[in-house]
């Protein structure tokens, strides 16, 4: 494994250790990435493409309803089958999901992990359409991903549905302000094209905690929507709106494609084809589309994750010593076999993994970009 990709599968490792605390405010803020944007936007649409794979519930209305910590693990070809698993057609030994909530099982089915994000978002919100800032932890490992992690938010609504509570808008909002709040946090922010730019949700939200546009990455959906004769060419060149990572335009597939089974990886050649041969976009084609979008996301996590490394340290320490204190008073005989100890030994081997990578001459923290 890379260094750039070790240093992010040990920040996955933090985060799981922690999540498994049952805290949802995790006291270390880990460099991540946080999807937003309106509801329909096309942000489950983006997170399947750079996946490869169908693995998210979908439907319209609010369908994301508990936030989906995705941690994307590269891993090598020709892996084994553990015994005691069977594969259905279509499913391979190099591809499964792994889901924190339920350990030691891995989903070679990404219809089950469908069923279970779906199962599992009911056991916390119930049947209808509420929500939940618990989030849920799967980690998708394969040889077609690049390392990287990133949080699927509930889309932001205006107007609240069935059995919803009035306020369901700004439930969501202040969810998503949770997230995207945090210093560490890189916000990539989802506007389809077809709709106007100015009156962005996604963008607004962003501007709100990240105003001078420093952590935000903008990525344009539905550019096959667009009106004939128009095109996000002054977008693309921060002629409108200035974001530090600039802006990325995809085309996923429409809701006929999907109804229709229209492969992710015929959506992708068709994107492919669409930027290359396309007037507007032709030029610069190798900046536009889902695998440039995955390879800049892996290397803003990374670079982000080197930035945040002394401070991240600092903070691991300070909570170690914290979670000491606290477990010294419960007394020994309370500590046996605890659930607190093991957890507390688990955090306290990742931290010093992460120390020797911290500590290492091997990485240059002075690099940003
Ligand atoms: P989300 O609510 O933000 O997660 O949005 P979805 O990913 O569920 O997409 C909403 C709808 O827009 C679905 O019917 C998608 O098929 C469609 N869609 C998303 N992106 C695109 C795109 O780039 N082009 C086209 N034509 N349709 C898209
Ligand atoms: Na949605
Ligand atoms: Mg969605």
């Amino acid at each position: 494994m890379a260094m750039d990709e070790h240093l992010i599968a040990q920040v996955n490792k933090l985060q799981n250790a922690f999540a498994a605390l049952g805290t949802t405010t995790n006291p270390i803020d880990l460099p991540q990435i946080a999807v937003v944007g309106s509801q329909s936007s096309g942000k489950s649409s983006v997170l399947e493409n750079i996946v490869g794979r169908d693995f998210l519930p979908r439907g319209s209305g609010i369908v994301t309803r508990r936030p989906l910590v995705l941690q994307l693990t590269n891993i090598p070809e020709g892996q084994k089958l553990p015994e005691g698993y069977t594969l259905q057609p279509g499913d391979n030994a190099d591809e499964w999901g792994e889901f924190l909530h339920a350990p030691n099982k891995r989903f070679y089915s990404f219809d089950a992990i469908r069923k279970e994000i779906e199962d599992e978002t009911e056991r916390t919100t119930g049947k209808n359409v509420g929500i939940s800032p618990i989030p849920i932890n799967l980690q998708v490992y394969s040889p077609k991903v690049l390392t990287l992690t990133l949080v699927d938010l509930p889309g932001l609504t205006k107007v609240p549905v069935g059995d919803q509570p009035p306020d369901i808008e700004n439930q969501i909002r202040e969810m998503i302000l949770t997230y995207i709040s945090k210093p560490n946090t890189i916000i990539l922010s989802v506007t389809a094209a077809n709709t106007d730019i100015a009156n962005s949700d996604g963008l607004k939200l962003a501007r709100e905690v990240d105003p001078q546009g420093a952590r935000t990455i903008g990525v344009l959906t539905k550019i096959d929507l667009m009106d004939r004769g128009t095109d996000v060419v002054d977008i693309l060149a921060l002629r409108v709106i200035k974001l530090k990572y600039g802006f990325v335009p995809v085309i996923n597939r429409g809701q006929q494609d999907i109804n229709n089974n229209k492969s992710i990886s015929q959506a992708l050649e068709y994107e492919r084809q669409f930027f290359e041969t396309h007037p507007s976009y032709q030029m610069n084609a190798k900046y536009c589309g889902t695998p440039f979008l995955a390879t800049r996301l892996n290397a803003i996590l990374s670079s982000h994750i080197k930035a945040t490394l002394p401070q991240i340290k600092l903070k691991i320490g300070t909570t170690l010593a914290k979670y000491r204190e606290e477990l010294d008073q419960l007394g020994d005989e309370s500590m046996l076999g605890s659930a607190s100890n093991i957890l507390m030994n688990i955090i306290t081997e990742m931290a010093n993994e992460y120390r020797t990578i911290l500590d290492g001459n091997s990485i240059d923290i002075s690099t940003t970009e």
